[in-house]
Order: C-alpha cells, then structure tokens, then sequence
C-alpha cells in the first residue's frame, strides 16, 4: 500500500504555468482545478493529492508538513524563510525579477528611505547589506501607487516586462533577485517518503528540461 503525497500547488499566476507542467510531467488533477471550487484534488497517479492555495501559505504548508511538498515563488520563498524545506528543483517558471523603483529621473534619496513593499523581510535584509537606512512601509499590493502619492520615496515588488512600472511612471533601479518558482520538499518527508518523493522528482526534473 503506497503512502500518500501532497503537493501544495500555489493558485493565481503560477498555478497557470504548473497545470501544463504537471501534465508534461504525466501529473493530471481528476478534474479541471479552474473550473473547480474546490482545494484538494485527487490525480491520476495512486496516492498523489494537489492541494491549491494562497501562494504565500504554500512554504506554511510545506514547512509543517501539512503539505509534503510545494510549487512557490523564489520571492516567496525568501520572505517567508526556508527552513524546515529543501528545494531541490528550480521549475523555471513565473519568471520575473524583484527590483527597487522610484518615479522616473527621481534623484537617489539622501538620507533615510521610505520604502514600501511587502517584502518587508527581504527589504529589510537587503538594505542593511547595502548600508541604507529605511524605514518600511508594509502594504499588501499595488506598490507603485506609493511613490505617486508621496507615501514613499521608493518601492521593492516583482517586476516582469516593467508595463506596470512605466504606465505609472516609475523607473527599475537596483535589482536585488531573479526570481522563478522552485519545488520545495518538507525535510522529514523527503526522508520518510523517499522512495515516491524520488520518482516524482524525475518526472517533473525531466518535463523542466522538456519544455525548456
Ligand atoms: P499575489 O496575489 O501574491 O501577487 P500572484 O499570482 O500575482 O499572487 O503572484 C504569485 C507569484 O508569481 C509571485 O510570488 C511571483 O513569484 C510570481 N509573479 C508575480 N508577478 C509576476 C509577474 N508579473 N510576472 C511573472 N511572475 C510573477
Ligand atoms: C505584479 C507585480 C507588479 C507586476 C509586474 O502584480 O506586483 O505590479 O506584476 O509585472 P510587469 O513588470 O509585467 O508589469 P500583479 O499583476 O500580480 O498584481 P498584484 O498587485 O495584485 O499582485
Ligand atoms: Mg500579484
């Protein structure tokens, strides 16, 4: 009798790029997850669930191991901490990279920044390795209308084909990560369940190379 796997899929965005991994992977949900209200779904292979939920409680899930593995964005990752995770496959999707941005030809603000974000750990961290004083501003989406507004002198956030950042006239200025989604595995499962751990692995190591 096969023990059974979860992997904690992250919905929104990414979950567009891993549904069609997935399947490369011969990984197939019993049902159509978009058109579904539901969140744990049994698939084709015996024993393997996929849970779908909030990006950001996927390394949660992982890290308790309520979840034995996940799909999670780099950004994610980082904010959240990966202890208690190992990551062993970089999926190579939800491409994007995490940068500072400022109203265009704004000159370098002198003295302490207000930088609003809500990647307030990673902000944090990357500042002092700078050796710029900060003061954050946590805020839980639209960054760029901060600077607008006079709330901050600048932003962390995702930036992809820089659209948002241009239509709302604002300009990439240091880049702190390159970002993509990675596999993530709960420590103590990639030990109890190695033997199903690993064969999915593969599959889904050899649909990365596939596709790309
Ligand atoms: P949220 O509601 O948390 O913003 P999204 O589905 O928009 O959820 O984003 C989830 C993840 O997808 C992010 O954590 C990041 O890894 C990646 N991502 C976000 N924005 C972009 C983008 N514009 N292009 C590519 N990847 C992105
Ligand atoms: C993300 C991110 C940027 C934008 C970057 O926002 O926070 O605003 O995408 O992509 P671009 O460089 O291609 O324009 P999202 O659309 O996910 O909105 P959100 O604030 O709801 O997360
Ligand atoms: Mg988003």
């Amino acid at each position: 009798m096969p023990q059974s796997l979860t992997l904690a899929l992250s919905k929104g965005r990414i979950l567009d790029d891993t549904l069609p991994l997935l399947a490369a992977a011969g990984i197939e949900p019993a049902e159509d997850i978009k058109k579904s209200r539901k969140l744990v779904f049994d698939t084709n292979l015996p024993g393997v669930r996929l849970l779908v939920i909030r990006a950001t409680d996927v390394p949660t899930y992982v890290e308790l191991g309520a979840a034995d593995l996940g799909v999670s964005g780099k950004d994610v990752l980082m904010e959240h901490g990966e202890a208690g995770m190992y990551e062993p496959l970089d999926l190579q999707i939800a491409g994007c990279r995490l940068m500072t941005a400022r109203i265009k030809g704004a000159a370098v603000p002198e003295g302490r920044r207000r930088v609003a974000t809500k990647f307030v750990g990673i902000a944090k961290q990357w500042y002092a390795e700078q050796g710029i004083q900060v003061d954050l501003i946590k805020l839980y989406g639209g960054m760029e209308l901060a600077p607008i507004m006079g709330l901050a002198d600048e932003i962390v956030d995702i930036v992809d084909t820089g659209n948002t950042l241009r239509a709302n006239g604002l300009e990439p200025c240091e880049h702190i990560a390159d970002i993509s989604s990675r596999l993530v595995v709960n420590q103590a499962s990639m030990k109890m369940k190695y033997r199903q751990i690993q064969p999915l692995l593969q599959r889904l190591e050899k649909a990365v190379a596939d596709v790309n």
